[in-house]
């Protein structure tokens, strides 16, 4: 959570500041705050609220003159949202300023030593630990004083930190949370990630665990845990800036449904040549993977649910089993793994914290794993033995849309790649599924040509209390996700259900008039479906039935139905979760709702 920035070079840092902020605000958003240093005197201004609250209390960085500068914004964590807790924070001289992301876990005893030499603290954060520590041991070198901090503070930390003794200097410096550094032309920056530098530069340093760099305006220079100076290279960012802005679009999450055809296509497209699949980034030979005998699939919130769906196509097509686990319950509960096993961990950011310790558990104890991750250079793509990346570009929204659908791809070919070596699918099944995948693309479009459509019908459901989704197999998968897309954004209590399993207890929450969203495409579970949607309309339900094309059956049933394309029962999730997310959209559209930023929520969640 929390994202940084900082900038130091020949422009006035606070709009550089903001602006970077601007593009961050998707990891936190409960305060904000930035300091500007302007050669003799450090500046601050941090506001409870969104950062329009700071950008207007400082008149667009007016306020505060100065070339070089740090800026966060927050998702609480130790201390609630407030003035007093909003970062930079400070030593007691103000003349050493810290912006955090991250969790500095051995606060409480550091903070009572800290007292106990005398040192006053203000607000109720961790963070402030680390600018009073850096106070302790500044005896005139920032290097030093970073260094011998760093040794002595435990968890997780992105910091941007400016010493009013060392004018022409900003220092960054991270372990286990997100930091870039980027060489601008008139000046030099640090951000948590990429989009926040775009505006200025496209080549960027990723930083690496217990490496340092100190910034300056015209040069990085970049030292490790013992203060050795280090060679980095420089990557060139290859996307746009227009794909970390809103081009036209209402919302980031709108425009990120809107890109899914081709976040698919661009997924796909590598790994299928001459109608076979091929993974090379997996890294595994196929005797590596006839000798895998079972599949872990470990993930949070968005990322789990494609697993959940995944466990059903590796399962069906190469026959290996599949255990599909939250990354907060694997961790702790001694998963009995082995060498004939596969961990692949899923993330988006590729910086959760969960999947993270999942990931490293595993490896820890021997096992091989593979990341399937969006962001790259994350932690988990740099950690995890091999990386499959999914090419979904940079997602702004809280609530994931295009990289949910691109992990359900990724998982899909790599279900295909184990059968294709297996041998557990004829060529003629594996030639079908290949030209449906090809088709997904055309499909999303389709369906998103449909979107007036689920809109009207959304806004007849703005005022509902609750809404069920049901589904059986994949179907259940799908409205795992349905119902987290729609309470996350429009704060209506959601909750999803195996379709079988409703009668033995949730059933007697269905009074007359709720919506239960049923999930149909698996047409061997089609008749089931049916009696589980007559159980529930018989007790006053209203039935919204997402199946596929031709299933007219259904309308006996249901009270309004969306049809989906026909595709192969294993890929019906990437297309029936097109309207459940407009669905979810469109409510908290309606309901006015801060869709793009929901409250209590940020994009990464680096805590555990
Ligand atoms: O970055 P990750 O994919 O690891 O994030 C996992 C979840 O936090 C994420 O999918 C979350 O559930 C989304 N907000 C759901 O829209």
């Amino acid at each position: 959570m929390c994202g940084i920035v900082g900038y130091i070079g020949t422009e006035e840092a606070a709009p550089v500041l903001l602006d970077g902020l601007d593009k961050l605000e998707y990891r936190g958003y409960d305060s904000a705050g930035i300091a500007v240093f302007d050669g003799e005197k450090i500046q601050v201004a941090k506001a409870r609220g969104r950062l329009k609250v700071l950008n207007e209390m400082t008149h667009g960085g007016e306020k505060l003159p100065g070339n070089c500068g740090i800026g966060h914004t927050r998702w609480a964590t130790h201390g609630i949202p407030s003035d007093k807790n909003a970062h930079p924070h400070f030593n007691e001289t103000e003349s050493i300023a810290v912006v955090h992301n991250g969790i500095i876990e051995n606060y409480l005893k550091l903070k009572k030593l800290l007292q106990e030499k005398g040192y006053k603290f203000t607000s109720e954060t961790d963070t402030e630990v680390v600018a009073h520590l850096l106070d302790y041991y500044y005896k005139g070198d920032p290097l030093e004083a970073i260094i011998r901090t760093m040794r002595r503070v435990d968890g997780s930390y992105a910091l941007g930190i400016m010493f009013q003794e060392h004018p022409g200097k900003l220092f960054a410096v991270r372990k286990d949370s997100p930091l870039i550094a980027g060489k601008g032309k008139n000046g030099n920056l640090i951000a948590s990630d990429v989009p926040a530098v775009l505006k200025y530069t496209r080549d960027v340093y990723f930083i690496q665990n217990e490496e340092i760099v100190c910034l300056e305006a015209d040069e990085l220079n970049f030292y490790n845990i013992d203060g050795e100076p280090i060679r980095k290279e420089a990557v060139t960012i290859q996307w746009d800036v227009s794909a970390a802005e809103k081009a036209g679009y209402e919302h980031f999450m709108l425009k990120e449904i809107y890109e899914q055809p081709k976040a698919v296509l661009d997924t796909l497209n590598p790994r299928i040549r001459e109608g076979r699949i091929e993974i090379e980034e997996l890294g595994m030979s196929d005797d590596e993977i006839r000798a895998i005998k079972k599949i872990y699939i470990v993930a949070c919130g968005s990322a789990y649910h494609t697993g959940v769906s995944a466990k059903y196509v590796f399962e069906g097509l190469a026959r290996i089993p599949v255990e599909v686990d939250l990354a907060s319950e694997f961790r702790y509960r001694n998963p009995i793994l082995d060498p004939e096993t596969l961990l692949i961990v899923v993330s988006q950011s590729g910086e959760t914290a969960d999947t993270l310790a999942a990931l490293r558990e595993a490896k820890q104890r021997g096992v091989r794993t593979l990341g399937i991750v969006n962001v790259v250079g994350s932690s988990i793509a740099r950690e995890a033995d091999n990386v499959m990346y999914t090419w979904a570009g940079p997602e702004i929204a809280v609530a994931t849309t295009k990289a949910y659908s691109t992990q359900l791809i990724a998982e899909y070919l790599l279900a295909m790649k184990f059968a294709q070596v297996k041998g557990t699918v004829s060529t003629a099944e594996m030639d079908e599924m290949i030209q449906e995948l090809k088709q997904l693309p055309v499909h999303i479009e389709m369906l998103l040509d449909h979107k007036e459509k689920i809109q009207r019908f959304a806004n007849r459901y703005i005022a509902a209390k609750d809404i069920f989704f049901i589904g059986r197999g994949i179907d259940y998968a799908i409205s795992l996700e349905g119902s987290l897309k729609l309470k996350e954004i429009s704060y209506i209590h959601s909750e999803a259900y195996p379709a079988g399993e409703l009668k033995h207890g949730t059933i007697s929450l269905i009074e007359e008039g709720t919506l239960v969203a049923a999930v149909l495409t698996q047409e061997e579970l089609y008749k089931k479906m049916i009696s589980n949607m007559v159980e529930v309309k018989t007790r006053g339900a209203f039935l919204l039935a997402v199946t596929n094309v031709g299933n007219t059956e259904v309308e006996k049933a249901a009270d309004y139905v969306i049809y989906i394309p026909k595709t192969h029962k294993y890929f019906t999730n990437s297309l029936a979760v097109i309207p459940l997310q407009l669905f979810g959209y469109y409510v908290a559209l309606g309901k006015g709702c801060d869709v793009d930023k929901p409250r209590n929520l940020a994009k990464s969640v680096t805590v555990e």
